[in-house]
């Protein structure tokens, strides 16, 4: 891949924030009376959409986070996920929402799973922004899923390319030209 890119904006600021709302809405039902819910964001790339979601969430919540290694571009070799950045906080009996920016593969949402179950959280559930479902090797579905999209790299609300661009206030995909 070269160096110069342009981003194609793919949703809108807009759209997102809709979304975000009718996910809020739809968690908030599911999780009705609750008054133990830690939603747990999956950092770096959750942070922008944590900090919409919990304020569209009509539910009293803790918000604790969550860092974990990525395998990365081109390390595919060992899909091993260790914590580099614990929670703060117990989860045992808890119900735990996990929030993460895009589901691709699906091995590091599925690491993170098994990882917290073995601390008993008396619910756990995903909470998406985007989805990848073409790319998947390992069976996970998140509960509430924002939007599905194609295989395309994308950027922005959060999300980065080497670092970059998390700042942008839509989702675009990445497009190298020379
Ligand atoms: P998975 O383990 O393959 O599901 O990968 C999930 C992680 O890979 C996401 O949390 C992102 O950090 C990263 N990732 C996957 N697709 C993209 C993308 O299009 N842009 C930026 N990061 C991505
Ligand atoms: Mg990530």
């Amino acid at each position: 891949m070269g160096d110069r890119y342009v981003i194609d904006e793919m949703i809108s600021a807009k759209s997102i924030a809709a979304r975000v709302e009718a996910l809020a809405r739809e968690i908030a039902d599911h999780f009705a009376g609750t008054d133990k819910l830690v939603v747990v964001g999956l950092l770096r790339g959750s942070f922008i959409f944590i900090a919409d979601l919990v304020r569209e969430l009509d539910l009293p919540v803790e918000v604790d986070f969550l860092e974990v290694s990525s395998y990365g571009m081109g390390m595919e070799s060992s899909r091993e996920v260790r914590i580099l950045k614990d929670l703060r906080g117990e989860i045992e009996g808890r119900d735990v929402l996990v929030v993460e920016d895009i589901i691709d593969t699906g091995h590091t949402i599925s690491h993170v799973l098994n990882i917290l179950r073995t601390r008993h959280p008396a619910r756990l559930e995903v909470c998406a922004l985007l989805d990848k479902p073409t790319r998947r090797e390992v069976e996970v579905r998140a509960r509430w899923t924002g939007f599905e999209i194609p295989d395309k790299f994308v950027v922005g609300y959060g999300i980065d390319y080497a670092q970059r661009n998390r700042n942008l206030d839509h989702i675009g995909a990445v497009r190298f030209v020379d």
